[in-house]
């Protein structure tokens, strides 16, 4: 059955951050994460900058509260991420390695994240945008700028080794509907699959906004990965809209936010395989949108005191119909 998950730990605070919430806050924070999902993503603990934060040290604290904490409340977890150009470290970043030195420290990384939280992940996202917008390979990934592209095979092997009941994905954004970038996962996808290379999944994350209209191929998009045989997810789920000058939300811009959740939803009960349906944070408060597009936001299905969006009722009725 599907699981319906948010990204957890808004704004990526350290378990220590004299920034962090109120234990107020963040009790009644725990109660809504609780009562209303069944699977949890890292929104930052697990990624390279918090896990691993010098060549030879690994911080797991904050990923394995997330993980712990995760377990108590019954949810699954979804790990996100092993291979991404962005979030790195400055050690890896600025570091003057040779080849194959970096892949031994990709390798390393992932033997040992992917095996200590081993059992405990049930998907990870292996690569997360490893594609432009033209559907060529970034070239301002470390590893495949300076390994080429044969290191992603790799990544997955090495990661179903060390955790072979974790679902292995690629996750990416604007890959919601039928376009170069996605297409250049579908042709990648096949030729993986073709080389027995573990892929079990493709990811689109679901950061929409209303300023560009709504994916409206999502469901065919995502069925066709799984005519390949895979899972589908979406991982990040938010709609933000440019906010009026009050920073309200207009009623008909409520509305318009309510539907895209909608229809997010009903395509993905709509396609076979598509068994994880996860929000990047279910109020505003946490959103990591305002801080990277200034006067927008609001994208979440929650207010900031928790209070419930139209969006909220939109996914609850499209999850209770499918
Ligand atoms: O680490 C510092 C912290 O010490 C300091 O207190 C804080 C103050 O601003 O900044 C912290 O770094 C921030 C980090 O989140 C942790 O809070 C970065 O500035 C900030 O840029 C970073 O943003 C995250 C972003 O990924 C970075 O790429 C967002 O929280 C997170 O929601 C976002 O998530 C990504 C997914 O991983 C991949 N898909 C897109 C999605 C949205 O961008």
């Amino acid at each position: 059955s599907m699981k319906i998950g948010t990204a957890v730990a808004g704004g990526g605070h350290h378990t220590d951050d004299p920034d962090s919430p109120s234990s107020t806050e963040a009790a009644a924070y725990a109660e809504v994460l609780n009562r209303e999902f069944s699977s949890v993503s890292a929104e930052n603990q697990m990624k390279w900058e918090y896990l691993h934060p010098e060549r030879d040290t690994y911080a797991f604290e904050d990923g394995d509260a997330i993980a712990s904490s995760a377990q108590q409340s019954g949810q699954v977890v979804r790990g996100h991420t092993l291979f991404w150009h962005s979030q790195n470290p400055t050690w890896l970043e600025e570091g003057d390695f040779g080849a194959e030195e970096l892949r031994t420290i990709l390798k390393d990384h992932i033997d040992t994240v992917v095996g200590h939280y081993r059992g405990d992940i049930q998907q990870w996202d292996v690569c997360n945008e490893i594609f432009t917008e033209e559907g060529e390979l970034r070239e301002n990934n470390i590893w495949l700028r300076e390994l080429g592209p044969g290191i992603i095979a790799d990544a997955f092997r090495w990661a179903r080794a060390a955790d072979p009941g974790a679902l292995l994905f690629f996750n990416d954004y604007n890959v919601d509907g039928i376009n170069p970038k996605s297409d250049a996962y579908y042709a990648l996808i096949q030729e993986l699959l073709a080389e027995g290379i573990p892929v079990d999944g493709f990811a689109t994350q679901g950061h929409l906004s209303t300023r560009y209209g709504f994916p409206a191929d999502l469901a065919e998009n995502l069925q066709r990965f799984a005519d390949l045989g895979l899972e589908t997810a979406i991982t990040e789920l938010d709609v933000r809209m440019d906010l009026p000058e009050s920073g309200r939300p207009t009623t008909e811009q409520l509305e318009k936010q309510a539907e895209y959740y909608r229809r997010v939803t009903e395509a993905a009960v709509a396609v076979d395989g598509c068994n994880s349906l996860t929000l990047w944070g279910f109020a505003d408060s946490y959103s990591w949108v305002p801080g990277t597009f200034p006067g927008e936001g609001a994208a979440t299905v929650m207010w900031e005191d928790f209070t419930r969006k139209p969006a909220y009722y939109a996914v609850q009725d499209a999850l209770a119909e499918g």
